[in-house]
């Protein structure tokens, strides 16, 4: 195994990743070979379809399970069972629901060991972030869909780990609300200098959150091209639509993803005047 070498700003270095479960008698590899860099303060976006090993890259990184063969490294150093320097929000979102949205963020806070007064204002400050101010009171029943997201985000950030993992975490939401909450977590993550893994399974998404998107293909899972995204880290994603850059990057997403349904190179504006 070629071990990928270590560079300054380096967090997470996957080298030759295979996972493979045992199912009964038969065995079922999720990912092959996956090899990967994950630089500090970056937003690493893991694309590709249902099935092809996104999650299992999440739970590795997060030391829930451990490779079959291969190596993680978080920070320099092998990953040796749970790691203790990312927080993970899966795909559910699993708030409290007989808690209220303060007593739901304050959770890590409490685990932590954190005095009262210091949770109360810590808590203030998160649900000020996420503009969740004035529901400090409801009841996660009480909440729309994005609201719901904005507290789980909340509660992420209350863990105040240099890593947030996150799963398809805005899926179920409408298009502008979405947007809406890209822009906040964009906006978050920068301030807070925090390293981002993302699983979406939607173009667009990675497109616009992206620094480094990966893009996964087939069963097993395995890497088919890591693409940077041409645009800086300031990127103001309400104008992006704007930005030829943008639709280049999108067009390559989905070329890799969707060869039937990019659109050609031929069908560019100055060919067909
Ligand atoms: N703990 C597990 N045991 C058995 N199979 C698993 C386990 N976790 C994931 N898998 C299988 O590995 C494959 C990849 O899963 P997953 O990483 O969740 O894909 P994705 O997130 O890209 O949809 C799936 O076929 C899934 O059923
Ligand atoms: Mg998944």
């Amino acid at each position: 195994m070629g071990l990928l070498e270590v560079r300054s700003g380096d967090l997470v270095i996957f080298t030759e990743v295979t996972k493979t479960f045992a199912l009964g008698a038969a065995s079922f590899t999720a990912i092959k070979d996956v090899t990967l860099r994950v630089r500090r303060g970056d937003i690493v976006i893991l694309l590709g379809p249902s099935g092809c090993g996104k999650s299992t890259l999440l739970n590795l990184t997060a030391g829930l399970i451990a490779p079959t063969h291969g190596q993680v490294l978080y920070a320099g150093r092998p990953m040796d069972g749970l790691n203790a320097s990312v927080a993970y929000m899966t795909q559910a979102d699993h708030l409290f629901p007989w808690r209220t949205v303060a007593g739901n963020v304050g959770v890590p806070l409490e685990i932590a060991g954190v005095s009262r007064a210091q949770r109360t204002a810590r808590v203030a400050e998160l649900l000020a972030l996420v503009g969740l101010s004035d529901f400090a009171s409801s009841y996660p029943n009480q909440l729309s869909g994005g609201m719901r997201k904005r507290a789980a985000l909340a509660r992420l950030l209350a863990a105040d780990r240099e890593t947030l993992l996150l799963d398809e975490p805005f899926g179920a939401l409408d298009a502008q609300l979405r947007l809406t909450l890209q822009v906040e977590l964009l906006q978050v993550c920068r301030a807070l200098n925090k390293t981002v893994l993302f699983v979406t399974h939607d173009i667009e998404e990675a497109a616009a959150l992206a620094d480094v998107c990966v893009v996964f293909q087939g069963l097993p899972g395995t890497i088919a091209k890591v693409i940077e995204n041409p645009l800086p880290k300031d990127r103001d994603l309400r104008a992006l639509r704007f930005d030829p850059r943008h639709h280049a990057f999108t067009n390559e997403l989905w070329a890799m993803l969707t060869p039937d349904l990019a659109v050609p190179p031929a069908s560019s504006a100055a060919q067909m005047h």
